[in-house]
């Protein structure tokens, strides 16, 4: 059987990275790469090892969905029509993601989905990618819901055929490198300008729906709880995209206890988030990762379709507006009790062997 893995941003690639390799061991497997991030995604192909076969080279400076969408469309026609793959296999909701998909399903190819079921329920939030699952879920043959509130989101729509129960991959992703992170215990060069005897809060903040406004609010309550309390060392590796690196370098810049720092590397970031205290994001990863670290996470976002850490007390929902995410920092950074209620080490979201789970349900398609 061969099999085709089409994606293009840093978070597919994380969770993708491990189904390759154990893909690898059973299938003809191709890696094609629409290249919607450059840096960021090299940062994880690179750790990963993942050799790529095709590159569409779609990236460009503040691009537009339109761009995404259909330059993938147009390139990638002859790559599926040369390799003829039995399955293409997709993750998540990122436009990539979506565009491979639709390209698969007019050529007939059958898509398999990662990450499938995930809802917010508000088609504008997260934008566009409650859409694009959305999409995805409508033509898609294979179905991989990470959690059982996934699973029966697709059950509730009438999706009822192929549709498996199988975690996330992020943890079978987040153990390879914690694996590799206890065998070297130094502090990367890239975080040398931490203050490590401070509470570290982690912030990631990248969505579209964001951009403007919202993350404007988000970024002054940041600034207000680098003033407020000096004992806090704030760290945010800023995304690429201008519409936040720009904004963040204009409110952000000047604070010793704010360390904006470029793109880590996967194990780079799953280092400083081990020592956080706290995490402050809009990243649907990350909302993944911190509960296996016992972190409590403040979502800076209006809905999430992460409601597994909600339900576990150890994620909050706080929306964009300062005021309301300054006052659940200060509860967590000045309450030990609350804190202590959120810092529960949990993982609702896998068991680290999702990779071999969906391998061995696509083997036994065949
Ligand atoms: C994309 C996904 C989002 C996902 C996020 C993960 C869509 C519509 N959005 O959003 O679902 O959560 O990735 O990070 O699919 N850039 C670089 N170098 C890079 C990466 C980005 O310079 O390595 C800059 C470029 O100017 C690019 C811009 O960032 O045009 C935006 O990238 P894009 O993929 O469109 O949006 P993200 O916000 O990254
Ligand atoms: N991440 C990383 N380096 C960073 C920030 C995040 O490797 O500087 C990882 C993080 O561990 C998580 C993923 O990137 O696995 C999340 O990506 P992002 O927030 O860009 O996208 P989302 O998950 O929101 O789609």
């Amino acid at each position: 059987m061969k099999v085709m893995f089409v994606f293009g941003t840093r978070p597919e690639a994380i969770k993708l990275a491990p189904i390759i390799l154990e893909a690898k061991k059973h299938f003809d497997t191709i890696v094609c790469v629409s290249e919607q991030h450059k840096e960021m995604l090299y940062q994880v192909t690179n750790f990963f090892n993942i050799h790529i076969d095709y590159n569409l080279h779609i990236m460009k400076n503040s691009q537009s969905l339109f761009d995404i969408t259909s330059n993938i469309l147009l390139k990638i026609k002859e790559i599926y029509e040369t390799q003829k793959p039995d399955i293409v296999i997709v993750q998540g909701d990122t436009t990539t993601a979506f565009a491979a998909a639709l390209s698969a399903f007019y050529l007939k190819i059958k898509i398999a989905h990662i990450e499938a079921g995930l809802r917010s329920f508000d088609l504008y939030n997260p934008f566009p990618e409650e859409a694009n699952r959305k999409f995805i879920s409508a033509i898609a043959t294979y179905h991989f819901a990470p959690t059982k509130i996934a699973y029966d989101n697709l059950l509730n729509e009438g999706i009822k055929k192929n549709v498996y129960l199988t975690g996330n991959s992020v943890v079978d992703a987040l153990y390879i490198v914690l694996d590799k992170l206890k065998k070297t215990n130094i502090t990367p060069e890239a975080l040398m300008s931490i203050d490590f005897s401070k509470r570290i809060i982690l912030l990631t903040s990248h969505r579209r729906e964001s951009f403007g406004k919202p993350m404007q609010s988000i970024f002054e309550a940041i600034k207000q709880i680098a003033l407020e309390f000096k004992d806090i060392e704030i760290v945010y590796p800023v995304h690429l995209n201008p519409n936040v690196k720009n904004l963040a370098y204009d409110v952000l810049s000047g604070f010793d206890n704010i360390k904006l720092i470029k793109p880590l590397t996967y194990p780079e970031f799953v280092y400083i988030l081990s020592k956080s205290h706290l995490v402050i994001t809009d990243s649907g990863g990350v909302q993944e990762e911190a509960p296996a670290f016992g972190i409590p996470v403040l979502v800076i976002r209006k809905t999430t379709e992460r409601q597994e850490g909600i339900k576990a007390n150890v994620a909050k929902l706080v929306g964009t507006n300062t005021q309301s995410i300054l006052r659940a920092t200060k509860q967590l950074i000045a309450d030990t009790s609350t804190y202590n209620s959120m810092s529960n080490q949990v993982n609702p979201y896998g068991d680290g062997k999702t990779s071999q789970r969906i391998i061995s349900i696509l083997k036994e398609s065949k």
